[in-house]
């Protein structure tokens, strides 16, 4: 028999010991479910996210309903726009009528409590497929105007709290649109209405089927020169550093289960909340591994989830959420 004083093993004999021992849980409450809302009256699959729909806004509301029974009491919605709708300014962004403004009032009046955020951003709404506004020049150089682009930004917010939405999101990296967002707020009375700021959102390559999905791909270039360059954690720290000063109610950071570092250096600098997004790609990752019948799909997606709880975030936007809150009804 070895001397061993100190056996880790013992806290880890039986299922009710490890349960008292377990430092972090996933459950429903924590996720928040991303949504895509398109014209017309049809509900279509998305190739590129399995297990995804575009809903049409006569639908949305009732799915949603399905969704709040299942315990996800957060969605977050993303426009799909058809191409003779977008122009340069991206205008169809802040359109009273359009489908997001419209999904919003269809989901509060139906299902009163479910909490509504939404994206802010103009790459859905602009025929470049940038977050923000674009100054071409001569010879095919271009450059997103970050001030121009706040004031849209503004625009678009207003119009989504007029609707009835609960929490702005901006994913569109713009220096300042944190303060901006608020203050526009707050001038027209919707100083309840929070600000989930995408905080450390990198220019990944892991959003290809969100991209898919929207047909929101950048028309040409990247977004380089607002996404952080995924080489970088402090400057995590000080995108938010600023967003905090400017008054944002949680923190992002986004992909999530390949930036679990960012995530984790966050949590030890900010009280603020902090959301991950695992965004498309390592959602698809997944999937695929799991169609092709060498990942079991179930474990891999809740682990990859807990990863991030554990990690430090507290709330998770991910594809699985209905999925998962199926698996962890039928745990409990
Ligand atoms: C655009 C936006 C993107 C995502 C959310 N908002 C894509 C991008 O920045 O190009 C990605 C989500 C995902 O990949 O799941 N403002």
């Amino acid at each position: 028999m070895m001397n061993l004083p100190i056996r880790p093993r013992r806290n880890r004999k039986s299922a009710a010991m490890r349960a008292l021992m377990r430092e972090t849980e996933l459950s429903a409450a924590h996720l928040i479910y991303p949504m895509f809302v398109q014209e017309g009256e049809e509900n279509t699959a998305i190739e590129s996210l399995p297990g995804c729909t575009r809903w049409c806004v006569n639908d949305i509301a009732a799915e949603c309903e399905s969704l709040y029974a299942l315990g996800i009491h957060c969605v977050d919605l993303f426009a799909v726009v058809p191409e003779e709708k977008k122009d340069a300014a991206g205008t169809e962004a802040w359109n009273p009528q359009g489908v997001v403004p419209r999904a919003i009032a269809a989901i509060k009046k139906r299902v009163p409590d479910m909490l509504v955020m939404t994206d802010v951003a103009l790459d859905p709404f602009n025929t470049y497929g940038q977050d923000g506004i674009v100054r071409e020049y001569e010879g095919g150089a271009y450059e997103i105007l970050n001030d121009e682009t706040v004031e849209a930004l503004c625009r678009q917010a207003l119009c989504h709290a007029r609707a009835g939405a609960d929490i702005i999101s901006p994913s569109d990296m713009m220096d300042g649109r944190v303060a901006a967002i608020r203050a526009a707020l707050d001038a027209e009375g919707f100083t309840h209405v929070s600000i989930l700021s995408y905080t450390a959102k990198y220019a990944s390559a892991f959003y290809g089927p969100f991209r898919g999905a929207l047909g929101s791909a950048p028309k040409f270039g990247d977004k380089k020169t607002y996404q952080m360059d995924p080489a970088n954690r402090r400057e995590a720290l000080r995108e938010a550093a600023a967003d905090a000063a400017e008054g944002a109610d949680m923190l992002m950071v986004k992909p999530a289960t390949l930036y679990l570092d960012v995530i984790a250096e966050l949590r030890a600098s900010t009280h603020l909340p902090i959301a991950a997004y695992h965004v498309s790609g390592e959602y698809l990752m997944l999937k695929a591994a799991a169609a092709s019948g060498w990942l079991d799909e179930r474990s891999c997606m809740l682990e990859a989830l807990l990863s991030i709880r554990r990690a430090g975030a507290d709330m998770i936007l991910t594809y699985a959420a209905p999925q998962v809150a199926q698996w962890l009804a039928e745990e409990s």
